[in-house]
């Protein structure tokens, strides 16, 4: 049975809605931590001006592969292996990147990195979008988000929901500047930050 999950199957719609907008003029999209694949193998046959590559983990690589491989989508590429770890990313050209629900997820300092290696990937005018909860001035945007937070850091003490002004310091430092937040259903969002380099 493939892997599914039930979220992701709520926000996708949403989710288009906005990339449909914020990657109209993108021609090749990395997407982070794929999960089960259901976002790509979505974006893929609704977004089809674009090429979209798929990466997860290796741990998670087999679950995805099993997704992408029953989609007929000619636009979804054969999923690759990356790890924000990873000192060499497995891409070449791409002019957006998306993520999911991996902010809150990651360390710090692995946010830190993925900004960074963004920052690396995307040519000048390049887009990175990230969809999840974000708290905003340091606050949680609602009673759920807090408790999902508490469940996170008492699970894995590095985990949390990120703040979008820490968030929005570390894009900077890659000539990352956050242009849209848009505001989704269950309290999540999605910011699209724009390389701009001087
Ligand atoms: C909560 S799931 C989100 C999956 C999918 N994007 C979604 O929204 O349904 C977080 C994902 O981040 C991935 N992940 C965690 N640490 C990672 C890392 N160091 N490098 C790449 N992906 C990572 C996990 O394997 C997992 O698939």
């Amino acid at each position: 049975m493939k892997a599914y999950s039930e979220a992701a199957e709520r926000n996708k719609q949403p989710i288009v809605e906005i990339l449909q907008k914020v990657f109209a003029n993108c021609s090749k999209v990395l997407e982070i931590g794929s999960g089960t694949g259901q976002h790509a193998v979505f974006f893929a046959s609704v977004l089809n001006h674009l090429e979209w590559q798929p990466t997860e983990r290796l741990a998670n690589l087999r679950d995805l592969r099993e997704r992408c491989d029953t989609c007929l989508a000619v636009n979804l590429s054969e999923p690759l292996a990356l790890d924000i770890d990873d000192e060499l990313w497995p891409i070449s050209t791409v002019d957006a990147v998306f993520t999911a629900n991996t902010l809150h997820i990651i360390s710090w300092s692995q946010v830190c990195r993925l900004f960074a290696k963004v920052g690396s990937v995307l040519p000048n005018g390049g887009v990175f979008c990230a969809y999840g909860p974000f708290n905003i001035d340091g606050n949680f945007t609602s009673d759920s988000n807090a408790h999902f937070d508490a469940y996170l850091r008492a699970r894995d003490a590095e985990s949390g929901i990120r703040d979008l002004e820490a968030l929005t310091k570390q894009a900077e430092t890659h000539h990352l500047f956050l242009q849209s937040n848009h505001v989704l259903p269950a309290y999540n969002r999605i910011l699209v930050w724009h390389k701009i380099v001087p």
